[in-house]
């Protein structure tokens, strides 16, 4: 049987100016890089936590966090 699922891929693009927001509320699943910067740890958002996730999201002062979808087959 064919089957495909979307994956969701938690990023953080170019342009990130280390704020902290997303790192203070979950360091579970960002941290600052060699660079001062965010890095994404955990790139697979658990349902449990897309909540937190999503208010970083929107809290980010230069919007560069983003969750991908990836279709696969
Ligand atoms: Fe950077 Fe935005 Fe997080 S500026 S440290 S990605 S909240």
């Amino acid at each position: 049987m064919w089957e495909s699922e979307i994956m969701e891929k938690l990023v953080v693009k170019d342009g990130c100016i280390g704020c902290g927001i997303c790192i203070g509320e979950n360091p579970d699943y960002f941290e600052f890089g060699d660079e001062g910067l965010s890095v994404v740890v955990k790139p697979e958002v658990a349902k449990e936590d897309k909540g937190r996730i999503l208010d970083s999201i929107e809290k980010c002062p230069v919007e560069v966090i983003v969750i991908e979808e990836e279709k696969t087959e």
